[in-house]
């Protein structure tokens, strides 16, 4: 069965491009992405680790650790990464999963069949501090990810998580946010000094709580 939102993310040794590591180990306290991708060697993957990779710093401040799958060897991900660092004007700086048994491909749904029998799918999972998972999505091959998008939506579940507030649709960090629905609006008030716009009585508005 494939994960829901909620679930623990399984934890795995795996065999890396920095060696062996233990999955769980590995994250320690901090948030994680784990990722798929088709295949070493490949454009669209080449860009793909090159702008995560660029993001390094973006991610180190939100305290997040990136570990990238898929199911070439670790002598074929070392070589790919010259080849990444190369082109994408970056270092790699993160681990990458040689899955060749494909046992963590399986563990998290990796390979829809009906898209390749044999190679992973863009999936990425974004795993609390809890392990769990809080969000989970996938692309085809043809498709690059967005990793801004990825860094918008950890600096969301970072912010709710914290606070009783969500993010509207587009929202980027800085910008107001939504009062969630289970806080009565005269608690609101109190509870969001900097004020509470009420649009509708379940649309209600307040600026981002943890910025200045
Ligand atoms: C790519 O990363 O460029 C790619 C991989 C598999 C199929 C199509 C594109």
């Amino acid at each position: 069965m494939s994960l829901r939102l909620g679930d623990i993310a399984p934890n795995f040794k795996a065999k890396t491009s920095i060696g062996e590591i233990d999955f769980h180990e590995y994250l320690g306290n901090s948030w994680g992405i784990l990722f798929s991708h088709p295949a070493d060697f490949t454009p669209v993957c080449t860009t793909e680790l090159g702008k995560t990779a660029l993001l390094s710093g973006e991610f180190e401040k939100r305290n997040v650790k990136v570990l990238a799958l898929s199911v070439d060897s670790v002598e074929s991900h070392s070589k790919w990464i010259g080849d990444i660092n190369e082109t994408q004007h970056t270092t790699v700086n993160f681990p990458i999963i040689a899955d060749e048994s494909k046992e963590v491909a399986n563990l998290y749904d990796m390979i829809h069949p009906n898209a390749s029998e044999t190679f992973t799918v863009r999936s990425l999972f974004i795993i609390g501090p809890d392990k769990k998972v809080k969000l989970f999505i996938t692309y085809p091959a043809s498709t690059g990810r967005n990793f801004n998008e990825i860094l918008r939506v950890i600096d969301s579940l970072q912010l709710t998580a914290n606070y009783s507030v969500a993010t509207p649709a587009n929202w980027e960090d800085g910008q107001d946010v939504i009062v969630v629905p289970a806080i009565k609006t005269e608690d609101a008030i109190a509870k969001f000094p900097k004020g509470v716009t009420i649009v509708k009585p379940y649309l209600r508005y307040t600026p981002q709580p943890n910025k200045d």
